[in-house]
């Protein structure tokens, strides 16, 4: 067997490890099952169907072995596959396109417009709370064509059923409640639409699909479920790394300052080098060999995507910030058929919190006391974003 045993990918002391193989050693084994290291073979398990997604397993560990939320997971596009993935995938894929997304941008400056930060404020402002958190559930609501006004909601909810990656099972009992509560809120906010009339939102979208057969009432359900818990929670954390990153990259952010057309290639590097999903966990759906290993069937594969960002043997000199690197194509949304069908919005939304920083604040500076960001079990997690906004400005940068 061509694995080493020490290595535990979720420790806190793991990121010591650069990233990459460890001992010439792409894939390791532990009490976790297995973890895969190395940007080549981690884009190889990801693009392999026959490595499935593991929140149905990580539930079934937490004792939710049947009923509505299991159901609802059993049956989501995230474990769906071959022609139903497809089914369920595709055309919402198509919908989340570059129309939608670029149509978003505009939103997205009236509302960091209308919730700007520094209005007010004296000292340094916790831009996690006051931008980050707040941001993607907004969006959420516009895209769902939800009211403003349900966005905590929202951005509750989404952290609520993804702490299931938290892998805590003190933490069932609260999980349970919160897909409860967004069952509820889902089921009420289509009801709604049907009652008021559809219009051109991702929910009317759904509800359309249903009407003409595509889907039936629990894939609508679903779909619009596996859509609000991914938008919030991971964004939010998202958008707080790349801020934090790019605030500390004093040459970049001036370069950014004077051309904004390199703001999409500084938001995909901050996010190779802090991923806030660090790991992605697969279950092995057969015997599969992997690095001359045989993964039995059933095992638990984690892929270290923290570690495959920083793989030197894929990214030059990895823990430097590096605004022209080429083909820089982290795996921060995973890659293949299940690969994060939200990434360009996402992507759209923390360029938006850049250009609006640099263009209202561009002598932010962050202050270390009051920011809290760390690493734990492979994520990185931010607690709050201490920023000293500095003078406002009004000049418009694009
Ligand atoms: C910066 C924010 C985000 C990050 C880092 C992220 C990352 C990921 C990752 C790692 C996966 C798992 C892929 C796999 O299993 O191989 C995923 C899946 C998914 N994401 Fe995201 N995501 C983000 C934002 C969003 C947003 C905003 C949405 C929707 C509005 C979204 C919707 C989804 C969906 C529906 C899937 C499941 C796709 C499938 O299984 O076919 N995500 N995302």
């Amino acid at each position: 067997m061509s694995t080493v045993h020490a290595f535990d990918p979720f420790a806190p002391d793991s990121s010591e490890h650069t990233g990459g193989a460890v001992d010439g050693r792409s894939l390791v084994q532990g009490d976790y099952g297995f973890a895969v290291l190395d940007f080549e073979l981690a884009t190889a398990v990801l693009r392999d169907n026959r490595f499935i997604n593991a929140a149905l397993t990580l539930m079934e560990q937490f004792g939710i072995t049947e009923g509505p939320v299991h159901d609802f997971r059993s049956k989501s596009v995230i474990m769906a596959e071959g022609k139903r993935h497809i089914r369920l995938r595709t055309p919402l894929a198509r919908f989340m396109g570059p129309t939608t997304v670029e149509d978003i941008r505009a939103v997205l400056r009236g509302i960091l417009d209308d919730i700007d930060p520094g209005r007010g404020a004296s000292g340094p402002v916790d831009l996690n709370a006051a931008i980050a958190q707040k941001i993607p559930a907004r969006i959420y609501c516009h895209l769902a064509g939800a009211p403003a006004e349900d966005a905590p909601l929202v951005a509750r909810l989404s952290a609520g059923t993804l702490a299931l990656l938290q892998r805590d099972p003190r933490l069932t009992d609260s999980i349970l409640a919160s897909y409860d509560e967004l069952f509820t809120y889902l089921r009420a906010l289509i009801a709604r639409k049907r009652e008021i009339g559809l219009g051109d939102d991702m929910l009317s979208f759904l509800i359309r699909q249903e009407d003409e057969g595509k889907l039936d009432s629990e894939e609508l359900l679903s779909e619009a479920t596996a859509m609000l818990e991914a938008s919030s929670v991971n964004t939010a954390h998202q958008t707080g790394l790349v801020v934090w990153t790019l605030l500390r990259e004093r040459d970049t952010w001036k370069r950014l300052r004077s051309d904004p057309s390199l703001i999409p290639a500084a938001v995909v590097e901050a996010c190779r080098l802090y991923p806030r999903p660090g790991i992605v966990s697969k279950i092995a759906s057969a015997d599969i060999e992997l690095a001359d290993t045989v993964i039995p069937a059933g095992s638990d594969v984690h892929v270290a995507v923290w570690s495959a960002n920083r793989d030197p043997e894929r990214f030059e000199n990895p823990d430097d910030f590096d605004l022209d690197r080429r083909r820089n194509q982290p795996l921060t949304f995973s890659t293949g058929l299940h690969g994060c069908l939200g990434q360009s919005l996402a992507k759209v939304e923390m360029e938006e919190v850049v250009r609006f920083l640099l263009d209202r604040y561009p002598e932010a500076t962050v202050v270390d006391e009051g920011t809290d960001i760390g690493h734990g079990g492979g994520r990185w997690l931010v607690g709050s974003l201490a920023v000293e906004l500095g003078p406002s400005v009004s000049k418009d940068i694009s």
